[in-house]
C-alpha cells in the first residue's frame, strides 16, 4: 500500500515562486509514488484580514494553480478544506490536547502578530497550528511535504498526536515532515533575511506564479544583493545566495556550477539570466492556467474539488468518529 501524503497552501493571494519551489513542485514530483491529498487551506487564510470577494476568487485560482503546476486530479485528492467540516471539528478537539505556552512559542505566530496591533491579533492566528495538526492527523498522513517555515508546526503536530494517543489510546499516526533541501527556503527579493511571502506589502519582494515575463525580469533586476559584484554562494552574500538557490532549483545545476557559469560576469547579467530562467518555467504554468481559466472550465473545476472532498470525507468521517468515541462522546 502506498504511503499517505498530505499538504495544503493558503489561498491568501496568487501563489509565489516560494510556494512553487518549496512545495508544489515537489508535490507534482511525488504524485505517482504516494497516495496524495492536497487541499486549499481556506480556513487558515481568514486568520488575517481577507476581503470576502477576493478570497472567493483566490480559492478558485488556487485550485487552478494546483492543476496548472501539474497536479493530476485523477491521481490526487484535491479539495477545499472548508468542504470537509471534520477539519474544524477535529481542530476543536485537539485544542484540548495543546497548551497555551506551546502556541506562544510558535515563531510564525510571533512574527505575524508582531506586525499587528496587540489587541487586534485574532485567536484564530494563535490557534492556527492546532488546525494544521487536525488537517494532518485526520488522514493518518505518513509524510507532509512543506517548506522549511512549516517545520515547527510539524513538530507541534507530532507532540499533539503523541499527547492525545497517550491519553486516549493509539488513534493517530505520528507524521513525518518531508522537506527537500532545494527550494525549502526561498527568500524575499527585497530583504533576503525574510522568506518570500505572498502577503508581503511590497510586490517586488516576491515573484507571483502569474507575473508576466517583463515583470519577473524587472523584479529580479531590482533584487537586493550587495556591493561585492561576485556571484558566490556564501551566507555573507544572502541576496546572491538566494538568487543562486532559485537558479539551481530551476536549472538543476549545483551552486558550484552556477558560480562557474557566472565567473567574471556582473550582477546585471546574472540577475537577468535568473529572471529569464524563472520566466520560462512559469510560462508553461501560465499557459495551462489560461486554458483552465475560462467559463467553459468552471464545471470541470467544480467537479475536481467536489470529487476531492467526497474522497477526503471517506477517510475524515470515520476518523473523527473514532476520535469522538475515544474521548467519550455519544456517536
Ligand atoms: P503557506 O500557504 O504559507 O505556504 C504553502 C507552502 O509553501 C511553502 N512556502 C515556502 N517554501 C519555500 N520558500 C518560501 N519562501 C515559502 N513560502 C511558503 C510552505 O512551507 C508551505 O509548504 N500552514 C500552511 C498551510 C497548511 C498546511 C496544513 C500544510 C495548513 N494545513 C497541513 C501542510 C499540512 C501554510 O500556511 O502554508
Amino acid at each position: 500500500m502506498k504511503q499517505t501524503i498530505l499538504s495544503g497552501i493558503q489561498p491568501s493571494g496568487i501563489l509565489t515562486l516560494g510556494n512553487y519551489l518549496g512545495a508544489l513542485r515537489n508535490w507534482v514530483a511525488i504524485q505517482n509514488d504516494y497516495d496524495c491529498k492536497y487541499f486549499i487551506a481556506d480556513l487558515h487564510s481568514i486568520t488575517v484580514t481577507q476581503d470576502p470577494k477576493t478570497l472567493h476568487e483566490n480559492i478558485k485560482k488556487t485550485v487552478m494553480q494546483y492543476l496548472a503546476c501539474g497536479l493530476d486530479p485523477d491521481k490526487n485528492t484535491i479539495f477545499i478544506q472548508s468542504h470537509v467540516h471534520e477539519h474544524a471539528e477535529l481542530g476543536w478537539i485537539l485544542n484540548n490536547s495543546t497548551y497555551m505556552g506551546e502556541m506562544e512559542r510558535m515563531t510564525q505566530f510571533k512574527d505575524k502578530s508582531a506586525k499587528q496591533k496587540k489587541d487586534s491579533v485574532r485567536v484564530g492566528l494563535f490557534d492556527y497550528p492546532v488546525l494544521m495538526a487536525a488537517d494532518i492527523l485526520l488522514y493518518d498522513a505518513d509524510l507532509v511535504p512543506v517548506g522549511e517555515d512549516q517545520r515547527q508546526h510539524l513538530e507541534i503536530t507530532r507532540t499533539i498526536a503523541r499527547r492525545f494517543n497517550s491519553q486516549y489510546g493509539d488513534i493517530f499516526k505520528i507524521p513525518e515532515g518531508y522537506i527537500s533541501e532545494a527550494g525549502a527556503r526561498i527568500m524575499s527579493l527585497q530583504d533576503p533575511s525574510k522568506k518570500m511571502s505572498k502577503s508581503d506589502s511590497n510586490p517586488n519582494a516576491y515573484i507571483s506564479l502569474l507575473d508576466a515575463k517583463d515583470v519577473i525580469i524587472k523584479k529580479f533586476k531590482k533584487a537586493v544583493t550587495d556591493s561585492e559584484n561576485v556571484v558566490r554562494y556564501s551566507s555573507e552574500q544572502p541576496g546572491v545566495q538566494n538568487l543562486i538557490n532559485i537558479y539551481s532549483c530551476i536549472t538543476g545545476k549545483t551552486a558550484t556550477e552556477v558560480e562557474k557559469e557566472f565567473e567574471g560576469a556582473g550582477y546585471g547579467t546574472f540577475k537577468v539570466t535568473v529572471g529569464e530562467a524563472v520566466a520560462d518555467t512559469l510560462a508553461m504554468i501560465q499557459a495551462k492556467y489560461e486554458e483552465l481559466n475560462s467559463p467553459e472550465n468552471e464545471d470541470f473545476l467544480k467537479d475536481v474539488y467536489a470529487k476531492g472532498a467526497e474522497r477526503a470525507r471517506l477517510l475524515a468521517t470515520p476518523k473523527l468518529r473514532q476520535v469522538y468515541e475515544a474521548v467519550g462522546f455519544i456517536v
